[in-house]
């Protein structure tokens, strides 16, 4: 990506206006997992996810010329048309960070309006939607004054290195259908800055790759994700984690490009144990998957033996499992799931995600 003079993204007096910006973008689910970070939200390793459809934050920002410089920023933010101190905060301190980037944050009094599709208090984690759908308004706040970013391509990059930012797995979901995050040599312009689109290596068998998000538990997180990448500092396992991590995105590739769905499902499971085996072996260590966890987890095995439906299970850094399976499978596995797994899932409860298109603007 070609530069941007951050010194020009001041805007000239003459030039202020008002004006409005939205975006609509999706969650995504790690199948190589990114688990551990150094400097300023790199990877330890590099991370490949698929884009989500289902689940995804719709964020809009008023911005109108600042009258008033008593503050760095003047900034006010809703969450669900209520105010959050706790998102609020880190809203604000992720955009005073930004400033030398989007000079233009201290010239507006922004209003920042944002909602998820699916319930706060489910258990998916809202940071890569929501940093995403954020970091694409504030590309197209500096596109509509600046012109600075026509092409799609330079746009993404820069919505995707402005999405790590705040937080890293953000900056996969601006890609439709699957991104890769991370320096490897296994993908041209790969980078630690910001992902890049894997969607025209995907085999076909992927399009339209299903996830059923299990809800196990509603509970906060009892460790946040940042807390958690800092205990691989000093983990005892992090080098070899990091090593496999990287063999792990390479087979992972493989997979994806050639529709190897059978070692893809030993992949992804493999891949998942060993996120929560790192959790589990920290110091101190910590434990977030639950007995329905388990249950779900075996489940799941048992009906891969028993059908030769090539579904597998995934985790995020909590206890809800993400259930992986082609679309032609897709009638059978949900009868699967209201038989035997919405035993497990807290009220009963689960959505129907599938691989997406990437993030939308609304006009
Ligand atoms: C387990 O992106 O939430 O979901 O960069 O600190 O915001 P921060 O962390 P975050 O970590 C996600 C970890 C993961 C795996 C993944 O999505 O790759």
């Amino acid at each position: 990506m070609a530069p941007t003079d951050v010194r020009s993204l001041v805007i000239p007096k003459s030039s202020m206006s008002s004006g409005q910006v939205s975006w609509r973008s999706p969650s995504n689910i790690a199948l190589v997992k990114y688990w551990g970070k150094f400097g300023n939200q790199y990877p330890r390793n590099p991370s490949v996810s698929f884009t989500l459809s289902a689940a995804y934050t719709e964020t809009t920002i008023q911005y109108k010329p600042r009258e008033d410089y008593k503050k760095k920023l003047s900034i006010s933010f809703q969450f669900d048309g209520r105010s959050m101190p706790t998102f609020e905060q880190r809203i604000e301190q992720y955009l005073i960070g930004l400033i030398s980037q989007f000079n233009f944050l201290e010239q507006f009094d922004l209003d920042i309006q944002t909602r998820n599709s699916f319930p706060h208090s489910s258990g998916i984690a809202s940071s890569a939607s929501g940093m995403s759908a954020l970091a694409l308004c504030l590309c197209s706040i500096e596109d509509h004054f600046f012109q600075t970013l026509q092409e799609d391509q330079a746009f993404r990059t820069k919505a995707s290195m402005t999405a790590r930012l705040g937080s890293g797995s953000a900056c996969r979901s601006i890609y439709a259908h699957a991104a890769l995050w991370g320096e490897t040599g296994a993908v041209d312009g790969a980078s630690n800055e910001y992902a890049v689109s894997l969607e025209s290596m995907l085999h076909p068998s992927f399009v339209a790759y299903q996830d059923a998000i299990l809800l196990v538990s509603r509970e906060e997180k009892s460790v946040s994700s940042s807390a958690g990448h800092g205990l691989m500092d000093h983990h005892p396992f992090a080098s070899v984690r990091y090593e496999q991590a990287n063999r792990n995105l390479q087979s992972a590739l493989e997979c994806l490009q050639h529709g190897d769905l059978e070692r893809f499902v030993l992949l992804c499971e493999q891949e998942a144990m060993q996120l929560h085996a790192l959790m589990m072996s920290s110091s101190p260590y910590y434990l977030l998957i639950k007995p329905n966890t388990l249950a779900i987890i075996q489940a799941v095995q048992s009906y891969r033996n028993e059908t030769g439906i090539p579904i597998c299970f995934t985790l995020d850094a909590g206890p809800n499992v993400h259930l992986l399976y082609p679309k032609e499978n897709k009638d059978a596995v949900e009868n699967f799931i209201n038989d035997k797994l919405v035993n497990y899932c807290h009220q009963g409860a689960w959505i129907k995600d599938e691989m997406g298109l990437g993030p939308l603007q609304s006009l």
